[in-house]
């Protein structure tokens, strides 16, 4: 049988439909992000941050199925994301990572990749 990947090792998808779930509740009361998101109804950008979080930690392909290939910096560059952007996203995000209580190495891993992730999407060093 083949390896099991992070995703199944976390607990699948219920895992990353808390994890999101907690990160949109944060993110909905957020006067700095809120206003980023084009949509009223959160429900469909959860959702697309949901599947690709599953398919980045090896769950099925359903992300890139619906929307192609990621390419994540391309799909942000309508939004303005600067360090303050990005610390608020990641504020909200550790909220939700720790509030999964995974064993240490898991809660490092994938902490770790949406940290780095986070720095990657910052595309303008201006205030605000
Ligand atoms: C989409 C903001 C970081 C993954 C979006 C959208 C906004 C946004 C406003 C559009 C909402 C929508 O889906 O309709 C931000 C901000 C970030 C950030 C302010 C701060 C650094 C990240 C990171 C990841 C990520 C680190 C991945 C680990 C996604 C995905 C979508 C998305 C998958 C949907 C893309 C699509 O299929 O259209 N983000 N984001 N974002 N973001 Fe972020």
């Amino acid at each position: 049988a083949d390896q099991p990947t992070f995703y199944d090792l976390v607990g699948g998808e219920p895992t990353f439909r808390k994890l999101v779930a907690r990160f949109y509740e944060g993110l909905a009361d957020d006067p700095l992000l809120r206003p980023l998101y084009p949509e009223e109804d959160l429900g469909p950008a959860e959702e697309r941050l949901r599947l690709f979080l599953m398919q980045y930690w090896g769950g099925p392909n359903t992300y890139s199925a619906s929307r192609g290939h990621p390419r994540l910096r391309m799909r942000h560059a309508p939004f303005r994301v600067g360090p303050a952007e990005r610390d608020a996203w990641l504020r909200h995000m550790r909220d939700a990572v720790d509030s999964l209580d995974l064993p240490a190495d898991q809660h490092q891993t994938l902490w770790e990749y949406l940290e780095r992730a986070a720095y990657f999407m910052v595309n303008t060093m201006d205030d605000a």
